[in-house]
Formats: structure tokens, C-alpha cells, sequence
């Protein structure tokens, strides 16, 4: 078996031809769950399928997907670099049945694929069930005749899969390598099984139900098949290493750095090259998928991987800006799977040169400090979590880039105290707005972010999501409740509605509950930078704080504001060939039916000049090149790349 290229197509093209539909991977930010910070498994983007709430033309499908567990539940991100198989990014491979075939068929395929097609020795094959399923268990035994001691029975939550809180789940099946006994450990439920002998490899699961509240499980509609396999472990197994980072997808990683930094990739150095191959990928397709830096959310778990690999490449020695350098290697080698890395190749370097360009300013201080502060301590000893604070506030050092440096000396760090000091500021904050008289009135919005922190905008990928109301203002004050006909404000924890701003104006659209409760949205504002509120009137029903609720942004609407929006920078283009290149935006007013651009220019334009700046213009329309230089990104992406443009702005701004 070669590469993982070829062995993810292996195992969708095995899944096709058994009648299964080939799904691209979802973005990482899930769509349909407004409580999950990132898509952690194959099967998030069918959640609604199992549950029979929503329909696809399909009962059967596979896919490969991206999937990123640095943040939220699931966070691998301290363990990346010194461990063989911990990632902040990985792919997981998967095939779902809704409610078609159930647990016969899915053994047979996982057996045929995982012996026939992927070729692995039985006798190196152990599995696992859940201690009641007999069923599962006399399956194993007639269809892959596997001896009684190699199908073993656990009685834990390891073998009952639960995508989280709430949400579809049920009894597993998982599928065990043996890697020899060169490597210390024992087979699953043994007291030595955490040792890295015997390695899972794929994770049956037979979807029998829904867990409703925490307390209320349901039966789901019709018993359903979801399984995941770690891309990055097949492959290590199939290229007989137990170590992911030696596969070849991450090796020619690891060599793009080398070829950079002229550093060995193993001995001293290796888990800082670990680090930085790992995290590449991570920030890479998070920004693809509209997750830029900010100091809040989805945009601060980017900021911590892509400023914690950045650190890495400072221990490497390098001086100039590394991550964005590395771009190019990793789209040769996944950029044919993933189209979305490609197209999205130069805003991934700009955003990534950025980063590293601002945080290099301080990054030297901030080490030097961290240096100086901890050169007397040693194994045990704990770090000052006000000077944490300091390299967090002022170095820009998120605080688990701070524990990271010290933990390969055993050194903690204070969080108690580093907790304390970033309360003290909120609060400081909050006195200090207070007290400015011309804001008083807005208080009410101050306390709101402070509360529940930053809207996440999902809108540079998706005019539809769901969210959760986290609270509503009517009448200027915040209430629980909006009923049938109350005008107010809504505030949702994520949307893909654009709060007006730099000269656009908010998106209008619907927001809806299960229930069929309807709030249209008439204007969206932006308070305090990034709360994103929503104002409108109930048209049926009631909302509640709590509510999930699906948002659906009007698209005319939009892509009328987008269309304007690119116009502006060919204007602004055609302006500058024919007037000079002194000409400089002075502002612009964007809307979905008319644009206004202001300029600076010494003198009236001539009608000869206007008609040259017009058809200019309208040749450039005609011309992505001229548009991608306008505006990167709005090409491929339409104009929500204003948004993200904005957000570069705002970096650079700050
Ligand atoms: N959803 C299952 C998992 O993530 C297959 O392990």
C-alpha cells in the first residue's frame, strides 16, 4: 500500500461500489450544531439524518472528513509533538448507513476492506464489543472467524459511542491492530492496553439512539450504521511505522521545513518539527473554512496553534516568518482531495505571514521574559501566573504557549492567579466604560459581551446555520422571552448574518425555531466590534433564551451587497489606471441595489474620464485575475470575502 492519497481513495472507492454516495467533507465548523466548536467525527454533518430530521437522497454514504480537536471537548493540542499519534487535525474516514443496512453487512465491509483491499494479516486483527451486544459479538465470529479471545467484551462507556452531551449514539465495535510485541502493551481491557502495542484503528458504531436531554434517550427512527477510521493511523499502519508522523504525507511536511530551516528533523528539533507540520495543517484548513485569528472563540484556538507552531520555529532558530513558506507543500500534497486549500492558498499565506510577522515583534521579548522569570525554577516548581498574565497581555503569549515552554522542564504555571488577573482587567474594563458618559447608554451591550462573550460569524462560508439565542433585549432592557409580534434584538452565540460595517450595510433574513417560530430580521448591527445583534419582530410564535434556532440569511439581499461590494474595488482599480495611481478610497456605502464610492482626486473628472473609468470597470468585471487582485478571495468565494478581508484589515489595523 503507498501513499495516504491512495488510501483514502481506496477506501471511498470500496464504499462506492457498494451502493454507498461519496460526501465531501463538511467544514470544519459545523452548520447544524451551534454547540459543537468544531466538526470531530464523520459523522456531525449527517447528525439530522440519523435523527430522521432531515432528508438526503441517500441511505447509504462515505466520506473523508476534516475533523480538528483542539478546542471545546476534545483538545489533543497539548500532547502535539511529543506523542506518535496525537493531532490537532486529522481525517477521519468513515461510511454511514441511515437506516439501510445494519450490523451484518457493516462487519463484512470493514472486514473485507481492512484484509482484502487494505491487505493487513487477520491473525495481527483484534476486536472489541460491547459487553451486552452478543449479537455483534457471534458476527465477528462467523463472518471474519476470528477466535472467541480476540473478540473481547467491554463493559465501559469505551465501547458505547456518544457524538456528544445530546445527539445520536450507541453500543461499538472496534477494530484493534497489533503491533508486535517489540512494543509494550496489551490487548484492549487488559490492565496494560493504554501501551502502544495494540492500536485501534476503526470504530464501529450501531446507531440505536438519540440522546435527547441528558437525562432522556429515544430510540432513533430506524437503527443506523456510523464508523470512523483515523486516516493517519491506517496509513501508519499500512506503511508498517505505529508513529503517524513518519507516514509519507507528514514526512514531505517535515521535509518542506527542513529544506527551510536547514534544521535536522529528528534529535533535539523533532518535536518542534512535529509541531510545526501538525499545526500547519490545522491553521491551513481552519482559515480555509473561515476561522481567521482574534482573540475570541474559533479565532483564538487558530491564534494558540498557529502562535504556539510559531514559537517552534523561533526554537528552530529561524528569524523571518516560517509558516507561510510551508503553504505550498502542504497544498501539493492535499489540495487534490481538498479543492477548498487550493482556492483558498493565497489567503492562507497572507493570513499565516501576518500572524507570524506581528506576533515575531514581541515573541523575543516575551521568551527572554519567560527566560529571565523561570531561570531559577526547576522540575516542580510553579511559574508566576502574573507574569503569565504579563506575556499574555503585552507579549501576546496565550497562556498554554507559556505552559508549553515550561513543561519540558516540569514547570507548572500559576492558572489561579493568571485567572484572577484576567478578571481584574474585564473588570477594569468595565469601570472604565462606565464611567464614559457619552457610552453610558450602550451599557446594556457591555454587559451582554462581557457575559457571554463574541458572536462567531459564520457568514464568509454559509448564509445558513444554526445558533443558540443567548439573550434578547426589547424596550432597551434584556428579557427571556419574545413574543408573537414584540419587536427586539436577538443574540445568538454564531451567525452567518454580517453586522454593518466598513460601508455595508447588515444582512436582513429569518430566523427560525423547530417549532416554527418566525423572527424576521430587518437589520444587522455590530456592538462593541464583534457582538453581531439582530433586530427584527417575532411574525409568529415565541422565542426563548436557550432556543436553538436556525438562521437563514436573504440572499438576494446578500449577493446584491456582494455584487456592490466587488464593484467598489474595480472602481476603485479602473480609477487608479485612468486618474493615477494618487487615487485613495475615502469611503463607500454598500447596499444591495447601488454602491457609493468616495476618492480623492484634485479636480472634476472629465465625461471622457468617466466613460474610460466605466468601461475599465466593466472589462475588469469580466476578468477574474484583475478581481482576485481587487479583493483576494472574492473570486472563488463571492464577495463574504469581504468579510474576511475585513478581518485582515482589522488584524492589520491593530
Ligand atoms: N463517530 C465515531 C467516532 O468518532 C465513529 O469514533
Amino acid at each position: 500500500m503507498t501513499g495516504l492519497a491512495q488510501i483514502r481513495s481506496t477506501f471511498l472507492d470500496f464504499f462506492r461500489k457498494q451502493g454507498h454516495e461519496v460526501v465531501a467533507s463538511s467544514p470544519l465548523v459545523p452548520r447544524n450544531d451551534p454547540t459543537l466548536m468544531f466538526a470531530n467525527s464523520g459523522m456531525v454533518q449527517f447528525k439530522n439524518v440519523f435523527t430522521g430530521a432531515e432528508k438526503r437522497p441517500y441511505k447509504r454514504a462515505t466520506t473523508a472528513q476534516k475533523c480538528v480537536r483542539a478546542g471545546g471537548k476534545h483538545n489533543d493540542l497539548d500532547n502535539v509533538g511529543y506523542t506518535a499519534r496525537h493531532h490537532t487535525f486529522f481525517e477521519m474516514l468513515g461510511y454511514f448507513s441511515f437506516g439501510d443496512y445494519f450490523k451484518p453487512a457493516a462487519i463484512e465491509w470493514a472486514w473485507t476492506l481492512v484484509t482484502k483491499e487494505y491487505g493487513l494479516p487477520k491473525d495481527r486483527l483484534t476486536v472489541t464489543v460491547f459487553s451486552e451486544d452478543d449479537d455483534a459479538f457471534g458476527l465477528w465470529k462467523k463472518i471474519a472467524g476470528l477466535p472467541e479471545s480476540r473478540i473481547i467484551r467491554i463493559p465501559t462507556s469505551d465501547n458505547f459511542w456518544a457524538m456528544g452531551d445530546t445527539g445520536p449514539c450507541g453500543p461499538c465495535s472496534e477494530i484493534f491492530f497489533d503491533h508486535g510485541d517489540k512494543i509494550p502493551g496489551g490487548p484492549p481491557g487488559s490492565a496494560d492496553a493504554d501501551g502502544d502495542r495494540f492500536i485501534e484503528i476503526w470504530n464501529l458504531v450501531f446507531m440505536q439512539f438519540e440522546q435527547v436531554t441528558k437525562e432522556e434517550r429515544i430510540a432513533l427512527p430506524k437503527p443506523s450504521i456510523d464508523t470512523g477510521m483515523g486516516l493517519e493511523r491506517i496509513s501508519a499502519v499500512l506503511q508498517g511505522t505505529h508513529d503517524n508522523y513518519e507516514t509519507d504525507l507528514f514526512r514531505s511536511l517535515i521535509a518542506a521545513i527542513v529544506e527551510e530551516t536547514s534544521v535536522p528533523a529528528e534529535g533535539k528539533y523533532k518535536a518542534s518539527n512535529r509541531v510545526i507540520a501538525d499545526h500547519l495543517r490545522a491553521s491551513a484548513f481552519l482559515i480555509a473554512d473561515g476561522v481567521l485569528p482574534s482573540n475570541e472563540g474559533r479565532g483564538y484556538v487558530v491564534r494558540r496553534i498557529m502562535r504556539r507552531a510559531m514559537r517552534h520555529a523561533e526554537l528552530l532558530g529561524v528569524k523571518e516568518p516560517l509558516m507561510w513558506k510551508l503553504v505550498p507543500a502542504l497544498v501539493r500534497e492535499m489540495g487534490g482531495a481538498y479543492p477548498e486549500l487550493s482556492r483558498a492558498e493565497a489567503l492562507i499565506e497572507e493570513t499565516l505571514k501576518l500572524e507570524e510577522t506581528r506576533f515575531r515583534k514581541t515573541l523575543e521579548r516575551g521568551l527572554r521574559i519567560l527566560d529571565e522569570e523561570s531561570g531559577a525554577l526547576g522540575q516542580g516548581d510553579v511559574f508566576s501566573g502574573e507574569t503569565a498574565f504579563k506575556l499574555y497581555d503585552t507579549y501576546g503569549f496565550p497562556l498554554d504557549l507559556t505552559q508549553d515552554a515550561l513543561k519540558p522542564r516540569g514547570i507548572a504555571v500559576d492558572t489561579d492567579t493568571f485567572g484572577r488577573a484576567m478578571a481584574k482587567q474585564r473588570e477594569d474594563a468595565r469601570q472604565a466604560w462606565k464611567g464614559s458618559g457619552e457610552a453610558r447608554t450602550d451599557t446594556i451591550w457591555f454587559d451582554i459581551r462581557e457575559r457571554i462573550g463574541a458572536t462567531e460569524f459564520l457568514g464568509y462560508d454559509t448564509e445558513k446555520a444554526e445558533g443558540v439565542i443567548t439573550t434578547m433585549v426589547a424596550d432597551g432592557k434584556e428579557v427571556s422571552e419574545l413574543k408573537q409580534g414584540a419587536k427586539g434584538t436577538l443574540v445568538l452565540n454564531q451567525t452567518p448574518f454580517y453586522g454593518e460595517s466598513g460601508g455595508q450595510t447588515g444582512d436582513h433574513g429569518v430566523v427560525r425555531t423547530a417549532g416554527s417560530a418566525l423572527f424576521r430580521v430587518t437589520d444587522t448591527q455590530k456592538r462593541l466590534g464583534d457582538l453581531i445583534i439582530h433586530q427584527g419582530v417575532v411574525e409568529k410564535g415565541a422565542f426563548k433564551q436557550g432556543d436553538a434556532v436556525e438562521l437563514d440569511v436573504d440572499h438576494a439581499r446578500r449577493s446584491g451587497n456582494r455584487q456592490h461590494h466587488s464593484a467598489t474595488h474595480l472602481l476603485h482599480e479602473a480609477l487608479r489606471e485612468t486618474l493615477g495611481s494618487h487615487v485613495a478610497q475615502k469611503g463607500s456605502l454598500v447596499e444591495p441595489d447601488r454602491l457609493r464610492f468616495d476618492f480623492s482626486h484634485n479636480k472634476a473628472m472629465s465625461a471622457e474620464e468617466i466613460g474610460a473609468v466605466e468601461a475599465r470597470a466593466a472589462g475588469h468585471a469580466g476578468n477574474p485575475a484583475q478581481r482576485a487582485d481587487a479583493c483576494p478571495g472574492d473570486v472563488d468565494r463571492g464577495g463574504e470575502a469581504l468579510g474576511r478581508r475585513d478581518a485582515l484589515r482589522r488584524e492589520i489595523w491593530r
